[in-house]
């Protein structure tokens, strides 16, 4: 797909379409020309720019293309980034369904909506990238064909000084892309050894340092924690370390991610309904791999330090059993209350090994952790733990531009009382039926010692089950744009 800004002459410009963006209340354009159809558009009654108003004209004269699709943005007060990032979503989808396959965007004025250029085009080239992709893979008939070229039309000022903007956007949104391909990816085609060879090869080809741990050493270097939840599958487990390392990066950070390809609960199987959609639980894996990826392309100057534990957590005579005592990679001994609190199982041997052997200078590890957090915050927001306040905001801040919600939620000392075990040094599972979210979060908090770290819940946002403005059904690569903001202000 070819996604580029252009200062063109509407008359000349020949696009299939051009998309223009209008407000209830006020003419958010700067270009005489594009306020002019808009004043066009004030006599049609139907059309008045409200969020949900459409207005597709052919043939309009002085203008190139050979339709104009007006699309309301509402009222001005209420235009953000989030409302330029739908837009632009919903104008490429719009698109696709007329089977077009390029289009054209003018983008509205900085000084009439009061936002920086940046602020703008940012969302606006997301918006629309992100809104171009379909999981459709396993469709013999493909209803969404992609555009080949979008452009966003701008001032000829703003294009020089943003010139390199669009490559950016698509280096971080491919990566969004990647991630959500994983995870609406069916668990038979990316069981543990499949997803990790997928991972290994695109590291490979971005010359990343890649290191797989096979069962094999796992068990030689004894990640206990981790070969009990992969005990029950007939797939072996997967240890996927990737390093992006530049030249004169001062601070580590380490990403650990759960991998959980299918998640069926083990012997404590799960209902037929909380079965539905549990190939998701790969998707804190997912974002970490295509972060690392997307880094591999924008080049901060940090080192960042990927680490992905994968395993199917199944039921079978191998599996592992409620009053089962394992001894996690770091030594402390794990009482096994439930084999379906396994995220957190994987999580802590990928956890001790990044501080063991990286000694990262911050440590966030991302999972679909908790049904627990879902009920808390509901399914379009993510739970952050963690007891440092300013890592805590800045992932919230970064969440808030990208628009991957996140809320921070307490780790109270004495709630470490309900994990307690009488046998082993500590058990999977709360003795409270309260608070799940925070009770799995203290669990990984006894393996950080004093590393700076963060825990992302994202167990609500990763997956969706009805597509939105720039999103199809499946993963939602929930985490990748988030992280590519904080590694560039860590
Ligand atoms: N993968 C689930 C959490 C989950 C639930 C993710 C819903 C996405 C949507 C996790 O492994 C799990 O089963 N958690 C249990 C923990 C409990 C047994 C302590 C839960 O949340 O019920
Ligand atoms: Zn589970
Ligand atoms: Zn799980």
């Amino acid at each position: 797909m070819v996604l580029q800004l252009i200062a063109a002459d509407l008359k000349k410009e020949k696009m299939e379409a051009l998309i223009i963006p209008v407000c209830e209340d006020k003419d958010i354009h700067d270009n005489q020309a594009i306020s002019a159809l808009i004043k066009l558009t004030r006599k049609i009654k139907e059309f008045r720019g409200r969020p949900d108003d459409e207005l597709i004209l052919h043939n309009l004269p002085d203008v190139g293309s050979k339709r104009v699709i007006f699309m309301g943005l509402g009222k001005l007060a209420k235009v953000d980034r989030e409302a330029l990032r739908v837009l632009a979503g919903r104008a490429v989808k719009k698109c696709i369904q007329k089977d077009i396959s390029e289009v054209m965007i003018a983008v509205p004025s900085s000084k009439k909506i009061k936002l920086e250029m940046l602020s703008i085009l940012e969302p606006m080239l997301e918006g629309a990238c992100l809104g171009n992709h379909r999981f459709d893979k396993y469709k013999k008939e493909k209803k969404h064909t992609p555009l080949k070229t979008i452009r966003l039309l701008v001032k000829p000022d703003i294009m020089e000084t943003f010139k390199k903007l669009p490559s950016r956007m698509m280096s971080i949104c491919d990566g969004t892309i990647l991630a959500r391909d994983w995870v609406s990816m069916p668990p038979n085609d990316k069981t543990p050894e499949q997803l990790a060879q997928s991972i290994v090869s695109l590291f490979r080809k971005r010359n990343i340092d890649v290191r797989v741990l096979e069962e094999k050493e796992l068990k030689q270097k004894k990640f206990g924690s981790i070969l009990t939840v992969a005990a029950g599958s007939q797939s072996k487990p997967r240890m996927v370390i990737g390093v992006y390392n530049p030249d004169g990066a001062k601070q580590t950070v380490a990403l650990v991610g759960k991998g959980v390809t299918f998640d069926s609960g083990g012997i404590n199987l799960k209902s037929t309904a909380s079965l539905e959609d549990m190939k998701m639980d790969m998707s804190g894996a997912a974002a970490v791999a295509a972060t690392l990826i997307a880094v591999a392309k924008l080049k901060p100057k940090i080192k960042v330090v990927g680490i992905i534990p994968i395993v199917e957590n199944m039921p079978s005579g191998n599996a592992a059993r409620p009053g089962d005592i394992i001894k996690s990679y770091d030594g402390k001994t794990v009482e096994i209350g439930n084999t379906d609190a396994e995220g957190r199982l994987i999580l802590i041997d990928g956890m001790s090994y990044a501080i063991r052997k990286y000694n990262p200078q911050t440590l966030i590890d991302l999972a679909t952790l908790t049904g627990s957090c879902v009920v808390a915050l509901g399914e379009k927001i993510a739970g952050i733990f963690s007891f440092d306040d300013e890592l805590a905001e800045a992932i919230v801040q970064s969440g808030v531009k990208t628009h991957e919600r996140c809320w921070r939620m307490p780790l109270p000392e004495d709630y470490k009382e309900t994990l307690k075990s009488d046998f082993a040094d500590i058990k999977n599972i709360s003795s409270s039926r309260w608070g799940g979210a925070i009770t799995a979060a203290l669990f990984l908090s006894e393996f950080v010692g004093d590393t700076r770290w963060a825990h992302i819940d994202m167990a609500g946002p990763a997956y969706l089950k009805k597509e939105n403005a720039y999103c199809g059904p499946g993963g939602t690569g929930f985490g990748v744009r988030l992280l590519c903001d904080l590694l560039e202000k860590l």
